[in-house]
């Protein structure tokens, strides 16, 4: 039921791990399922994506899609960033069972998180960016690992 790009994914993920002193860090969660992602961002001053990794406390799919999203963002510029869907990486992953689609959304939110965290440490305005939802019980979680 998962395709092989899935399967490659959470068996070898790429980018996990943290960055020290991140330009930008986010943490979300799935209260249904009680997944858990964090995504790290290393920003520089043009705005580009220099590194990118994740922590992801959950199911096949949340350790994928954080995968495959890190690979897409890095690199990339913040407004690029923004443009990244969890319909892109699924279909950069060959697809997710319906019942996971809910978590390449996290992968989606996650991004966004970061960035929030990125634009308030910077105070800028990144068009389009939202607020997320506070995740305070989720990060103490994390930690605790
Ligand atoms: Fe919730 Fe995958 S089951 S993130």
């Amino acid at each position: 039921m998962y395709s092989e790009k899935v399967i490659d994914h959470f068996t070898n993920p790429r980018n996990v791990g943290e960055i020290e002193n991140a330009s930008g860090v986010g943490t979300v969660g799935n209260a249904k399922c009680g997944d858990i992602m964090r995504v790290y961002l290393d920003i520089d001053d043009d705005g580009v994506i220099r590194d990118c990794k994740f922590k992801t406390f959950g199911c096949g799919a949340a350790v994928a899609t954080s995968s495959m999203a890190t690979e897409m963002i890095k690199g990339k510029t913040v407004q690029e960033a923004m443009k990244l869907t969890n319909k892109a990486v699924m279909e950069a992953l060959d697809g997710l069972p319906p019942v996971k689609v809910h978590c390449s959304v996290l992968a989606e939110e996650a991004v966004h998180a970061a960035l929030w965290d990125y634009s308030q440490k910077k105070g800028i305005v990144i068009e389009g960016l939202e607020k997320p939802e506070e995740a305070e019980e989720q990060k103490v979680e994390l930690d605790a690992e």
